[in-house]
């Protein structure tokens, strides 16, 4: 892991990998780069891997209060310019990354070769979505992240990985609650305050790819669906024995979907 000064914070970014098209690979919420486990072991062979973790997770600097989606979006901009890439990327999102990385397409699309949207929504929250958010964001920050994880782990999976897959459970489990009170908290009140980019999709021209788990219960297939039926030309996997986490419950299928998409 490198540490990179960005801005007016730091951000922890694990980069690997020497030839090939630039990855950039953007974390949902809340989580960190290890989340893309899978996908840097598979992809560190073929692409430049970057694999940043979003202000307030993992190794980088907390801002306390609300961190905005478009925010986040110029860190990974800031980034890459203080990593000296000057190609364009391939950003792929998981989530909250997804949103990250429409916001990415709003503000900085002269830097995007390509987009890899992964279990991600395109619209706003509802008020009570919002309130929903809020609230946690406040017992987040009495209570610890146990308030975070216990909120977001029952919507994590598909029914079978719950079941038969444990362990992995309680990986991802573990990784929210290592994760900031702070952190975790700046994140949900900017997740709460975040746009509706529905009229973004159409002006997306460059290949995208959209990924879904077939049981995911946040961005589900039918919603997924309608995002990929907004962006030109833009293809899509849904991908079984997956639920919101595809990627780490189903890398085999993911990782070949990303690698046919990307033609390695
Ligand atoms: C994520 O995985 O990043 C979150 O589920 C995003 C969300 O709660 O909207």
């Amino acid at each position: 892991m490198k540490h990179v000064q960005v801005g007016n914070t730091k951000l922890a970014v694990y980069t690997g990998g020497e030839q090939g098209y630039p990855l950039l690979l953007v974390h949902g919420f809340p989580l960190d780069h290890t989340i893309w486990r899978a996908q840097i072991d598979f992809f560190i062979d073929h692409c430049r891997v970057i694999a940043p973790d979003l202000r307030g997770f993992g190794g980088s600097d907390v801002t306390p209060g609300v961190v905005s989606m478009e925010q986040m979006a110029d860190d990974l901009s800031n980034l890459l310019g203080a990593l000296d890439v000057r190609e364009k990327v391939i950003i792929c999102g998981l989530s909250m990354g997804g949103y990250v990385g429409w916001q990415f397409w709003k503000k900085h699309r002269h830097k995007v070769l390509a987009m890899i949207a992964c279990d991600t929504r395109a619209v706003a929250d509802s008020a009570e979505a919002a309130a929903g958010r809020r609230r946690m964001a406040a017992s987040v920050l009495a209570e610890g992240p146990a308030a975070a994880s216990s909120v977001m782990m029952p919507r994590m999976f598909a029914p079978d990985t719950y079941q038969t897959r444990p362990e992995l459970v309680r990986q991802v489990q573990e990784m929210m609650e290592r994760q900031t009170p702070a952190g975790i908290a700046a994140a949900a009140e900017g997740l709460a305050a975040r746009e509706d980019v529905r009229d973004l999709l159409p002006t997306i021209d460059v290949p995208t790819l959209v990924v879904v788990g077939q049981h995911d219960s946040i961005s589900t297939v039918d919603e997924m669906r309608k995002i990929a039926d907004a962006i030109p030309d833009a293809l899509w996997v849904d991908v079984p024995q997956a639920g919101h986490l595809a990627i780490v419950e189903n890398p085999a299928v993911v990782n070949e979907a990303i690698a046919e998409f990307i033609t390695l």
